[in-house]
């Protein structure tokens, strides 16, 4: 999915004012896909107007989930005339969120096809976790050239050991879990907030979920599931992003409606590099702060640094003094944009896929880009407003996955970015 437009930038302004943080994309999508637990209505509040959440609900309202936009922002979801067999599969083998779907699916219809989940360019993204842990609770699952199909006489609860922390993979099988007869126990699962979110939905609607907030969930399988009405947490990503936005650019940036206890690690990390800043209840103050110090970065499960903010960081670091290895540990393809920073005149060393070593302070110049995924695309943009000159990115529906309405958001703290349509 692709589009022509294009973000143009003239950077190297610093910024002034006060940017708000929108719902978080990650807790969004998963509650949509978890409305199909029941006949009741869901209503949904602070649901961030981005394109993840557009394909989703594209998804939803292909299997006869009646979609009611109150007003920005406030979704009713529908799903009484909900219907497995109108799965959109083209939808859905190009949005990996997608995947979810296989919780509620399984949890309530005894045959399944699915589309194998597409590539991304941040690493191979399999799905093993889902199936093993999906033949633990009795499904049996064949695999063709193009579909998945999925059979079972009903979910049985079970032992499910997770080899690795999966996020999406902890909810799809909880999702699955907490209608399946009987008891499961999900062992080393993600702690992530909108993980613990969903977790807390479901309890508050019905579900019997022990453990929430700790890496093993015992579920109690029900028959029947509530919805209701549910405000979706701030993206704590989004606010990352403007957090090193702000100190790259050596900015006084207010970043409000912002959880600042969902940012620990990131804040430590920003006060140890010598950022000056006040922490509210709901708001993060960055004060203007010169020399900024290096350092490392290791990316890690929540509450550890977040993967998902590694490329803004990195940019930040472009702008500090000294060395800093920058190591993610999550996805194997997540530091190849490391290049365009070098292109705009950074110095940084891959020492092998998963690990760069960045020297700063450098200058960055203006360069015309193309964005390969969310993440990086928003470093980009980041990078182009601390550039000289003047900065194009394309294929920035990559950016408009995850960001809500970055450019007027951007334009009131001062930036000059544009969005050129082609
Ligand atoms: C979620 O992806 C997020 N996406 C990602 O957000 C985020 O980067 C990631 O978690 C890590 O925090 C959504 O929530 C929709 P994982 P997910 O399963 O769940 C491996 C963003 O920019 N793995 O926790 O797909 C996998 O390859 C994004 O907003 C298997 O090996 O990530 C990775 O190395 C993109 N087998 C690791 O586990 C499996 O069956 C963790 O991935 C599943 C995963």
């Amino acid at each position: 999915m692709t589009n022509m437009s294009k973000y143009v930038i003239q950077g190297g302004k610093t910024l002034k004012g006060t940017i708000s943080v929108s719902g978080a994309k990650n807790m969004a999508t998963k509650l949509m896909v978890a409305c199909l637990l029941s006949d009741q209505v869901m209503t949904l509040k602070n649901v961030p107007e981005i394109e993840d959440v557009n394909r989703l609900l594209e998804v939803l309202s292909d299997l006869g989930v009646k979609i009611n936009k109150l007003h920005d922002n406030t979704y009713q979801l529908d799903p009484k005339h909900f219907n497995p067999k109108n799965l959109n599969m083209e939808l859905v083998s190009k949005f990996r969120a997608s995947i979810l779907l296989l919780g509620p699916l399984l949890a309530q219809y005894q045959e399944i096809k699915f589309p194998h989940p597409g590539g991304c360019t941040i690493g191979k993204r399999p799905i093993d976790m889902f199936i093993e842990g999906f033949k633990k609770m009795g499904v049996t699952v064949s695999i063709d050239d193009k579909y998945y199909i999925f059979r079972s006489n009903g979910l049985q609860g079970a032992k499910i050991v997770f080899p690795q922390i999966t996020v999406t993979g902890t909810e799809t099988l909880l999702l699955a879990a907490v209608k399946a007869k009987g008891i499961t126990h999900l062992i080393n699962v993600a702690q992530e907030p909108e993980v613990i979110a969903l977790a807390e939905y479901l309890n508050k609607n019905g579900a019997k979920i022990r453990g929430v907030g700790t890496s093993v969930l015992e579920i109690e399988g029900v028959n029947n599931l509530q919805n209701s009405e549910v405000e979706i947490i701030p993206d704590r990503i989004e606010a990352g992003s403007f957090l090193a936005l702000a100190c790259a650019s050596n900015s006084n940036l207010k970043i409000t409606n912002c959880n600042p206890d969902h940012l620990q690690v990131p804040l430590t990390l920003l006060e140890q590099m010598g950022v000056k800043m006040k922490i509210g209840l709901n708001e993060i103050e960055i004060l203007a702060s010169k020399d900024l110090q290096a350092l490392n970065i290791k990316t890690h499960e929540y509450p550890g640094f977040p993967t998902d903010m590694q490329a803004p960081f990195t940019v930040l670091m472009t702008q500090a003094f000294g060395q800093s290895l920058i190591h993610e540990t999550i996805f194997e393809g997540r530091l190849f944009y490391t290049d365009f920073l070098n292109r705009m005149g950074a110095n940084i060393i891959m020492c092998d896929p998963q690990r760069v070593l960045l020297t700063g302070p450098t200058k960055l110049k203006g360069k015309k880009l193309e964005s390969p995924d969310l993440r990086a695309g928003i470093a980009m943009v980041i990078a182009g407003l601390i550039a000289e000159g003047t900065t194009e990115i394309e294929n920035i529906y990559q950016i408009e996955r995850g960001y809500e309405g970055l450019i007027d958001k951007l334009k009131a703290v001062g930036a000059n970015i544009i969005k050129k349509n082609d």
